[in-house]
């Protein structure tokens, strides 16, 4: 008979790391105002008094905020890591340490860690799932049915995870409602553009130390985290090359300047490619053949999918750690190509991932959207619903508010005439 596995309270790295942690939490938080604000309220109505919940996140200083937000509101929460490479241990530690959450992330876990984890957290039978990347979903749809009846819901907050939400509502899976924070205006607008823009540069730099003026960076897909990622590309003196599916996606790049092209022309003239298309396999064995020597590769997108290691291993004859989160993979026809954070997301694992400004307002989404599904329990039918309007732009009157921004009101005689059709010319 095999003893039942030790269930431990929490599984983090080193809990002397607390104090740094406590501190750059702290330091988060200045940037934090909308959760702030939100925490205060939730500690006052305790929205989430007898509920379990169950937070898959980039266990990062930002996220430590929307966890503390949770426990203030009432929840019995526990939080596991969206993603092997990106957690702070020292975030993690202080969370168990000085907020009593009960924390599953460790910097680097490997995959059945990772999994494990993804099971302790079911094991919470949460009432309400964060979601980051749908793991945690899609593993209860697929072992746990029987706990689907706890569950009132649950917030998914990437576009990776939305359209994988997608496809199970097509199959018919998706018997709950499932809240979508990243079509909040509040959250892609800033989160997937500003945010991933610059935490995909900072990774970049901070894993190679490289110059970027002058470079030619390949970024492989134009949506909001694409777009962000070229625009800031584009102001530190890149010469940018996106590479595009969608037509429409691709006039815009064009029209916002930028060369468009198939990756199997961009393949050999990029000095740096950074994919974020959500989809598998966009930099593959053809590209790497065409390569610059030394061309170096990353993946923003929230899987590591992205970019075929696979075959690049296979063609290797060595591979080797040349800085942190930087491998050289040594080909046979004698060029390497340089692989950043293991093809996981770039700026969470040599970075820190979006700047706390951008997060405040993606986690007061988060926050909101289970305190929308607390109060609307039982009346939300099953499938995909989108943040409230008024929730939306009452995070931007919060966020506006905090950074001292003041802005017009429509006088009356505006209100009527936007009110009615009947003037025209
Ligand atoms: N996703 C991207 N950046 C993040 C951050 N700083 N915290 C949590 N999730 C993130």
């Amino acid at each position: 008979m095999t003893a039942t596995p030790i269930r431990l309270k929490h599984e983090v790295k080193d809990l002397s790391l607390a104090p740094q942690g406590r501190q750059r939490i702290e330091w988060a938080g200045r940037e934090m105002p909308v959760l702030r604000q939100i925490r205060d309220r939730f500690a006052q109505e305790k929205p989430f008094e007898g509920l379990r919940l169950v937070a898959c996140c980039h266990v990062t200083t930002e996220t430590a905020h929307l966890a503390i937000a949770l426990k203030a509101g009432g929840a019995d929460a526990i939080l596991i890591a969206s993603n092997p490479l990106s957690t702070q241990d020292d975030v993690a530690a202080s969370l168990v340490a000085d907020h009593d959450i009960s924390v599953y992330a460790q910097k680097g876990e490997d995959n059945d860690t990772y999994h494990r984890h993804v099971q302790i957290a079911l094991d919470h039978r949460p009432n309400i799932i964060i979601d980051d990347g749908s793991d945690v979903v899609a593993t209860l749809i697929q072992q746990r049915q029987h706990q689907i009846a706890d569950l009132i819901g649950t917030t998914e907050e990437t576009t990776t995870g939305i359209v994988r939400l997608q496809a199970m509502l097509r199959d018919g899976v998706l018997t709950f409602p499932a809240m979508n924070v990243n079509d909040a205006d509040t959250k892609h607008f800033f989160d997937n553009r500003y945010g991933t823009g610059q935490s995909t540069l900072d990774g970049i730099i901070r894993a190679t130390n490289i110059l970027l003026a002058g470079k030619t960076l390949v970024v492989a897909g134009y949506g909001w985290c694409g777009k962000g990622t070229a625009m800031r590309a584009r102001g530190l003196g890149s010469n940018v090359v996106v590479t595009e599916i969608d037509p429409i996606k691709a006039i815009e790049a064009v029209m916002d300047g930028f060369r468009v092209m198939p990756m199997s022309e961009a393949a050999a003239i990029g000095d740096i490619f950074v994919t974020v298309t959500g989809n598998k396999h966009v930099i593959r064995a053809e590209h790497f053949a065409a390569m610059k020597d030394g061309a170096i590769v990353c993946n923003s997108g929230h899987f590591d999918i992205e970019i075929d290691l696979k075959s690049l291993g296979a063609k290797a004859t060595e591979v080797k750690d040349v800085r942190n989160f930087t491998q050289e993979y040594r080909l046979q026809n004698g060029k390497s190509v340089v692989v950043l954070g293991e093809g996981r997301l770039v700026n969470l694992a040599a970075a820190e991932g979006h700047p706390s400004a951008v997060m405040d307002m993606s986690f007061a989404n988060q926050a909101l959207a289970c305190e929308h599904l607390v109060k609307n329990k039982g009346n939300l039918a099953p499938g995909i619903h989108s943040i409230p309007t008024e929730v939306d732009r009452e995070i931007a009157r919060l966020k506006l508010q905090a950074m001292g921004v003041q802005i017009d009101t429509l006088t009356p005689e505006q209100i009527e005439y936007i009110n009615s059709w009947t003037a025209g010319t």
